[in-house]
């Protein structure tokens, strides 16, 4: 049996996450479960450490990784990374699919697409320091491996799900140089690609501001974003927001020895421990990762659920509704067990 650890985070992390966990009490059948508690802002401020040993050793085991959220410790020093940014660099994650379906009666428009963004480089984990009192530099790093890896992932889901435009976002008109990079690395890979596998792509590449625009005014236009790190943590709020809250969205990072299934928002500080934080992110993570454990049907009938449940008007806070978490989440399970 696959093993999963459960990080659950801190903020509304813990709370989405057991909203999603009540609605399958027998995940126990389909993995081998251990949680990973010593970890978080409160761990962090009494111990100095991100996790402990034991957190460490539990995640290393894992071969699925269920997150809610951790909030970044707010100091700022050389080394100090968020327990997400630890998670991808560390057991190289470098491939996040983010899906975004417009929801009828909630999205701003109608759209179906998927965004690709790397995940371990970028501007995210480069070097930052002060060349003098009043300049502050951050390095941005783009490897051919890394952009590689991630338009391999882009083609593969594009040749899967018969889909055939795929659009590169780059800043490559001012950052000739590195963004230049990865436009070029990641067109000769979805050239060399096509070939290799007789599958023809529409590549298209867009400067990431006017991306920004065109997913707002016409996101129909879209199939598959492929980008950088930086980008596509921007552009994936935008999506969010067109979706109708950042609640709802799930994701997963794919990399060589493990998989990590969470919904894309952070610790939602402002409204955590008030019991009305969206859980769909979370839930449709759960589905996402029960899929991966071969629990097709399961995860179908939750993602069946969520959808019924938010058409007939069951709603929390964030998306206009009066709904607390956990009547959201019950009006799902009900549906779950009997739709
Ligand atoms: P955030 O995503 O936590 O919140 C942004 C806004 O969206 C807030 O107004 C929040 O209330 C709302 N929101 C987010 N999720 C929601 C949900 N499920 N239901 C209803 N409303 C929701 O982003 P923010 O405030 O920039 O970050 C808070 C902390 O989380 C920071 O420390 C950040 O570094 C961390 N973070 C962690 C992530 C992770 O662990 N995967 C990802 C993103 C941020
Ligand atoms: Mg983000």
């Amino acid at each position: 049996m696959k093993c999963l650890a459960i990080l659950k985070g801190d903020g509304i992390g813990p709370e989405v996450v057991d909203a999603a966990l009540s609605l399958v009490p027998n995940l126990a059948e389909y993995f081998n479960i251990s949680t990973v508690s010593e970890a978080g802002l409160e761990y962090y401020e009494r111990t100095g450490q991100l996790l402990s040993d034991t957190s460490r050793q539990a995640i290393i085991r894992a071969d699925y990784l269920l997150l809610g959220a951790y909030t970044t410790p707010p100091k700022r020093a050389e080394g100090c990374k968020s327990m997400i940014g630890y998670l991808r660099t560390e057991f190289d994650l470098g491939v996040n699919v983010r899906p975004f379906k417009s929801v009828d009666g909630i999205s701003a428009k109608s759209f179906d697409l998927v965004l690709f963004r790397e995940n371990t480089e970028d501007l995210y984990y480069q070097r930052q320091y002060m060349r003098d009192e009043q300049t502050a530099v951050g390095e941005k790093v783009i490897t051919r491996n890394a952009t590689e890896r991630i338009t391999v992932a882009a083609f593969n889901y594009a040749r899967a799900n018969q889909k055939r435009l795929i659009t590169i976002v780059t800043k490559a008109n001012v950052l000739t140089l590195v963004d230049g990079f990865f436009r070029e690395v990641a067109e000769q890979t979805l050239a060399k690609l096509s070939i290799e596998y007789q599958y023809d792509v529409r590549v298209r590449h867009c400067i990431v501001d006017a991306a920004a625009y065109s997913l707002v005014k016409e996101p129909e236009k879209f199939e598959i974003i492929l980008t950088s790190n930086l980008y596509g943590d921007i552009l994936s709020d935008v999506l969010a927001g067109m979706m109708g809250s950042l609640g709802l969205c799930p994701s997963v990072n794919l990399g060589p020895t493990k998989t990590l299934f969470e919904p894309i928002h952070g610790s939602a500080p402002d409204i955590a421990g008030k019991g009305i934080a969206n859980p769909t992110g979370a839930i449709l993570s759960l589905a996402n990762l029960l899929r991966y454990g071969n629990q097709l049907l399961l995860a179908e009938s939750i993602e069946r659920a969520v959808n019924a449940t938010l058409s007939t008007g069951f709603r929390t806070p964030d998306l206009g509704g009066t709904c607390d978490s956990l009547a959201y989440t019950q009006e799902v399970k009900r549906r779950l067990i009997a739709p």
